[in-house]
């Protein structure tokens, strides 16, 4: 979706000072407080009469320490997939049950660290169950095979390498009750960027479903909670249509309901949304560097695909502005691929785009970016990452990372000199 009417208010009238002050200047994301926090507080207005509704912010979608303050200060905790993730959110003074740590393929000693942070451990395979970290709260994702359907971005959930599969799902409960578990939730994450509210509905109704089942096949343990996962949908393209999210929580009202009617008791609903919370309020601030004709039009930016992976990985849309030159109106068009500077000929942000005809030193705004952009860089080619600035309530901009320079990519190759001289297996045995 172009990036709000609200946010661009805020930020097109002020962009061209910045960009000409020192320490500013493009490329950057910029992020909008007043619209996260909108967002957030949305959220909960929605949900608040779903019982005990509970946002875990999902790290991987923006891991800058001052969103996930602005996350903490609107009461919610975090999901988290790695250790230094971990960090982050025990850093703005997330604590225990504020975390959700669902990794995947996780080490043991990834588990003694989630269990030394006190969060709940949120087990993706039942061989995790043996290695340590059980606690009294035990929690698993579920991974509900031919069952459902998933989407492009995330795969099919049988093809997918998360979560415990159906046939597993009882038993992983028996065991960890076995063990000396006493409290209990269940999670799932199966689809991504879905725009279906009936696709997330139905994924609770899968949840409490499995719940029942589980319980029955316990001796009756009881639920604490269920997490009905991330993959709030927003659009990335103009004229799509949003998530009917108010519509959504009544519907998960009625299905908590239905499901205390038959079991009387109602278990908690969390969610670990990240890109629903932030992607829209992010745009990436470039300038154009070289206009380059060829087979094509090329406008070349100053950032590359090691800025925002999305176009390249999933052929995914992100609206473009040019500042001041509008598209609707009967302005100079021309259709461009709008390209980066890596050695790879998939380092696109647009392919065949028509857009206002641009001229070196225009600024570029990428939009869309709040989520999975900063986040999923990398620096292939020497590439680096550029910075990150909020936009503040009160209209100031503040820098929250600063770009990558070269001695942060150099960084790895200043260590001390190590060398070993391994010894064929015949002259150790
Ligand atoms: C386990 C888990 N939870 C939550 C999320 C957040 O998803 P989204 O940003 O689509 O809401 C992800 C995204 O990859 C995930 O892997």
């Amino acid at each position: 979706m172009p990036m709000s009417k609200d946010f661009e208010d805020r930020l097109f009238p002020i962009l061209q000072n910045m960009v000409e002050q020192p320490g500013f200047e493009t490329p950057f994301h910029i992020y909008d407080e007043v619209g996260i926090r909108k967002t957030c507080q949305q959220l909960k207005r929605n949900f608040a009469n779903v019982h005990g509704f509970q946002e875990f912010f999902a790290v991987k979608a923006n891991p800058n320490p001052a969103i996930l303050k602005i996350m903490m200060d609107e009461g919610f905790g975090f999901d988290c997939s790695s250790v230094p993730e971990l960090y982050l959110a025990t850093q703005v003074g997330a604590k225990g049950k504020q975390i959700m740590f669902t990794s995947n393929n996780t080490s043991i000693s990834e588990l003694l660290v989630a269990q030394k942070y006190n969060c709940i451990i949120n087990y993706d395979d039942i061989s995790m169950i043996k290695k340590g970290g059980l606690r009294d709260l035990f929690c698993c994702r579920y991974n509900p095979g031919p069952r459902r359907d998933g989407n492009e971005i995330i795969g099919k959930p049988e093809e997918s390498k998360y979560g415990i599969p159906h046939k597993d799902i009882v038993l992983a409960y028996q065991l960890a009750h076995f063990e000396g578990a006493k409290r209990f939730g269940l999670h799932t994450m199966i689809c991504s960027n879905m725009r279906s509210r009936g696709y997330l509905e139905e994924t609770v109704e899968m949840l409490l479903g499995l719940i029942e089942e589980i319980s029955g096949a316990t001796g009756g343990i009881l639920f604490e909670f269920i997490n009905m996962g991330g993959g709030l949908g927003i659009p990335y393209r103009p004229g799509e249509s949003y998530l009917m999210i108010p519509q959504m929580a009544k519907k998960i009202e009625a299905l908590l309901a239905n499901f205390k009617s038959r079991n009387g008791y109602t278990p908690k609903l969390f969610m670990e949304s990240g890109r629903y919370m932030t992607g829209p309020h992010g745009v990436l601030v470039t300038t154009v560097i070289n206009r380059m004709s060829k087979y094509r039009q090329y406008i070349g930016i100053d950032a590359s695909m090691s800025a925002l992976m999305r176009p390249a990985i999933y052929g995914a849309y992100h609206h473009i502005t040019v500042p001041g030159k509008c598209i609707l109106t009967d302005i100079e068009k021309e259709k461009v691929d709008v390209v980066g500077s890596l050695c790879e000929n998939n380092d696109k942000f647009a392919i065949q785009r028509e857009l206002p005809v641009t001229e070196i030193g225009d600024l570029l705004v990428i939009h869309d970016t709040g989520a999975h952009g900063y986040a999923m860089g990398f620096n292939y080619n020497g590439r680096l990452r550029p910075k990150e600035l909020l936009l503040r309530e009160d209209g100031s901009v503040e820098l929250i990372r600063r770009n990558e320079r070269i001695d942060d990519y150099l960084a790895t190759l200043n260590f001390t000199r190590q060398i070993f001289t391994p010894k064929k297996m015949e002259a150790i045995t």
